[in-house]
């Protein structure tokens, strides 16, 4: 059993205390913000992932789960210290790590005795040299640390899930020595046979851009081949399901839609495409992700003016669904915020519905119709777009749904309509790589 601290409550951070108290370990998160600290330890989490709350109450209650905000008593008291904070990206798209900075600076300025530091924040690759840096100015000269980067591959809406049955965990470490205590940390999984992979610090930080661009650049694929799909009237879920059946493809991150959004894709695509360049080495594939990427959240609002036809002025539009994908409240860069500005531009009238982001999107455009089922949000509208696919939107009864619009216009960005009923319908609809509009 081992003391850690996590400095940053935020998604990575709660999500990462929560898991590794669950392995047996006592865990103290800390974050500067007292306001959050306050809510933790009065039982509220502050964001939306399915199954922490319990996580969180359950290890609490065994007395193996803190909250604090001094960062000092926290970062003593730490055989093992991750860094957790946020890492925004910066206007010309790359990551801003202030954040960390200040933390490793802490972490010198409280260095009482040998410990390990782990870097589970995505930091540009490199920045584990200059966190050792820092840390090495302000610490004590007779005490020693060693640095780790242990990439996080959570995806939210799911991030507890990968947390405690990870497909791999990465461990990037100066020394055997600390490969072995992170080792321990993570000692359970490895008992289950989990891979855990010992690499240098700087190759850690490389699996975790690569993975990430890999996975955004397989979406961009299949995206594209919808597309072209469409121009041919071939299916592409039957195309990917087959391709899926491959062992080198893989069916997984082959499902098209209206182009990737949230918090990591966007962000850490740019950054490696901007590190590449930086070395000389510029990754043209992954520049091309990124471009598919937002040609393909235009091409959802082409569809949808094409279906609704002539002038968009004052047309009611419902927006099914505003997070970037289920089971998250999170709408960062959401290919919804894109159709939204879109919309607004046209002079549209928007109803937005989502069963639990209403109130994030309402911090980026406080002025929609925002409703609290999909039926009032598509009660009179000119058309229907499906963003989110959200379970509860694929239980929707189409003849329901005709009755309530106001002409039966359908655009499923997310393909969770059955092609077949939406014809014997009678709507007028578009999808992503299905069936083209003309055939309708
Ligand atoms: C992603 C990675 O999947 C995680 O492994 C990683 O740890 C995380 O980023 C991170 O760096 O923190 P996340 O952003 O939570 O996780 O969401 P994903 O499930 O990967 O989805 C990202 C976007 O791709 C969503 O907009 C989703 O709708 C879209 N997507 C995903 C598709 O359009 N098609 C697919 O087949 C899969």
């Amino acid at each position: 059993m081992r003391n850690v601290t996590i400095v940053g409550a935020g998604y990575v951070g709660l999500v990462s205390g929560a898991g590794i108290s669950d392995f047996g370990h006592i865990v103290t998160c800390v974050d500067i913000s007292k306001n959050k600290i306050k809510e933790l330890k009065n039982g509220k989490i502050p964001i939306y992932e399915p199954g922490l709350d319990e996580l969180i109450k359950k290890n609490v209650k065994a007395g193996r789960l803190f909250f604090e905000n001094n960062i000092k008593d926290a970062i003593s008291n730490a055989d093992i210290i991750f860094i957790a904070v946020g890492t925004p990206m910066n206007q010309d798209g790359s990551a801003d790590i202030t954040a960390v900075k200040d933390v490793a600076k802490s972490i010198g300025e409280n260095l009482n005795n040998y410990k390990v530091i782990c870097t589970k924040s995505t930091v540009p690759i490199g920045t584990g040299k200059l966190i050792i840096d820092i840390i090495k100015n302000y610490k004590p000269n007779d005490i020693r640390f060693d640095y780790v980067s242990n990439p996080e591959f959570l995806r939210e809406g799911s991030a507890v899930k990968d947390f405690l049955w990870p497909d791999r965990v990465v461990i990037g470490a100066q020394s055997q020595s600390a490969f072995n205590i992170m080792k321990e940390v993570y000692g359970p999984l490895y008992i289950n046979e989990t891979q855990i992979i010992h690499t240098g610090v700087v190759t850690a930080e490389m699996i975790k851009y690569a993975s990430n661009s890999f996975l955004a650049l397989k979406i961009s694929y299949i995206n594209e081949v919808a597309n072209l799909c469409e121009a041919i009237g071939a299916d592409v879920h039957q195309v990917s399901n087959a391709m899926g059946k491959d062992g080198r493809i893989s069916p997984k991150f082959l499902h098209p839609g209206p182009g990737f959004g949230g918090s990591c894709f966007p962000k850490d695509t740019k950054a490696f495409l901007s590190f590449s360049e930086s070395y000389g080495n510029k990754l043209r594939t992954i520049q091309a992700a990124i471009e598919t990427n937002k040609n393909q959240k235009q091409r959802m609002v082409e569809k949808i003016k094409k279906l609704i036809g002539g002038n968009l002025k004052n047309k009611k539009i419902a927006i099914l669904g505003l997070a970037f994908k289920p089971n998250t409240n999170d709408v960062r860069e959401s290919a919804s915020i894109h159709m939204i500005e879109s919309l607004n531009r046209k002079r549209c009238i928007i109803n937005a519905f989502d069963p639990i982001a209403n109130d994030e999107m309402k911090k980026i455009f406080p002025n929609l119709n925002y409703k609290n089922s999909w039926q009032e949000a598509c009660k009179g509208a000119d058309g229907v777009v499906v963003m989110t696919e959200w379970n509860e939107f694929r239980g929707i009864s189409l003849s329901l749904l005709k009755s309530l619009l106001k002409r039966p216009i359908l655009l499923d960005t997310r393909n969770i309509f059955d092609i077949e009923k939406l014809i014997k319908h009678n709507y007028k609809f578009d999808n992503v790589g299905r069936k083209y509009l003309d055939e309708n």
